[in-house]
């Protein structure tokens, strides 16, 4: 359908996918599949800006996020599933970009200066690191998307790419529409030490964890912190189990566990297993899925074949409006 409006968005090949990456962005992406002419791509070139000393995994990233994307339900029949490095256009237009984009814009970035601070075993003081929006703007801009669904933290990325592309327009001519920012309400899903689910926090659960691990993972989780012996009543308004409980748990089953909580009628063991069984259950279609991409290398490199070849022609259409408009 041509009359749909464009989105576009990324993600960084950092390693395998967890819960906080799919509920913060990959459910919202398959959902969206059939609203919008979607474009979502690998960016690997994006993890090279803090990566970029140890280079050696990123490919293998790359060949885990695709089956982790196919295994969730993002379509190839419906969406243009690509990787950033496999079009160079996208670093033409970042040179470009780069001309007119005042450095003080990136400077004062807060996921920049946030970065640095957290970041702060790398050193992060390179020209490609401040460059980061302008990269971003370029895989944006080049697709001319209209949407770009992110987490919050993406915000002001996005609110810098709009800046770019006006300036672009007010220089040279009008090419770019302004792309915003689709956020979407996402569930409160925490690691097992309740400090925000990261792979670097050795917290998650991944999207292709078994059934084994999961249960392993959950038993670990720090339910409610006061609630130290089994005798003592919980509370499942504080317990992050809870929180997964109400994504995984039939409303019924929830609410006895909500009443048994309180009155110390369920241990936290008993219900960690219950809601580890009910996520490995719900995992259950996405792991047969990965299983069936994982034994058909063939399928999966022709499907990225296709999605790199389908964004290279948009990107190369673009650039040549690029170059006619600033005429070089
Ligand atoms: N910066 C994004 C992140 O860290 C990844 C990204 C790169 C992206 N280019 C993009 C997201 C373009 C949306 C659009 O998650
Ligand atoms: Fe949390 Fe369940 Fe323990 Fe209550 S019983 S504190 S909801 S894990």
């Amino acid at each position: 359908m041509a009359d749909r409006k464009r989105v576009l968005s990324g993600m960084r090949p950092t390693g395998p996918l967890h819960l906080g990456n799919f509920h913060g962005a990959l459910a919202n992406w398959v959902n969206i599949q059939d609203q919008y002419d979607c474009f979502f791509f690998i960016a690997d070139w994006h993890a090279l800006t803090s990566d970029y000393e140890d280079t050696g995994k990123i490919s293998g990233f790359v060949h885990n996020m695709i089956l982790d994307w196919l295994s969730v339900g993002l379509s190839p029949e419906k969406s243009t599933l690509f990787v950033q490095s496999h079009i160079k256009e996208h670093a033409e237009l970042f040179l470009l970009l780069s001309m007119i984009t005042p450095v003080p814009w990136l400077e004062r970035n807060p996921t920049y200066k946030d970065q640095i601070i957290q970041l702060s075993n790398k050193d992060l003081s390179t020209f490609g690191f401040l460059g980061y929006p302008v990269l971003q703007a370029a895989d944006i801009i080049i697709y001319k998307a209209n949407g770009v669904p992110v987490g919050i933290d993406q915000v002001p990325h996005v609110e810098i790419t709009r800046e770019i592309a006006r300036r672009f327009n007010f220089l040279y001519g009008d090419v770019f529409p302004e792309p915003q920012a689709i956020l979407t309400e996402t569930p409160k899903i925490l690691g097992t030490d309740r400090r925000k689910m990261s792979k670097s926090y050795d917290n998650a659960i991944y999207l292709s964890d078994t059934p084994e691990q999961i249960a392993k993972t959950v038993s670990r989780m720090i339910t409610d912190p006061q609630r130290a012996r089994r005798e003592d009543p919980g509370d499942p308004d504080v317990c992050n189990v809870f929180e997964f409980h109400k994504l995984y748990t039939d409303k019924k089953t929830v609410e006895e566990i909500n009443r048994n909580c309180r009155t110390a009628n369920i241990g936290c063991v008993e219900c960690k297993k219950i809601m580890a069984a009910n996520l490995a259950k719900e995992l259950a279609p996405v792991r047969e899925k990965r299983a069936f991409y994982e034994s058909r290398p063939a399928l999966v490199a022709e499907i990225l074949q296709h999605g790199d070849e389908k964004a290279r022609n948009v990107a190369r259409q673009t650039m040549e409006e690029v170059r006619s408009t600033i005429k070089i």
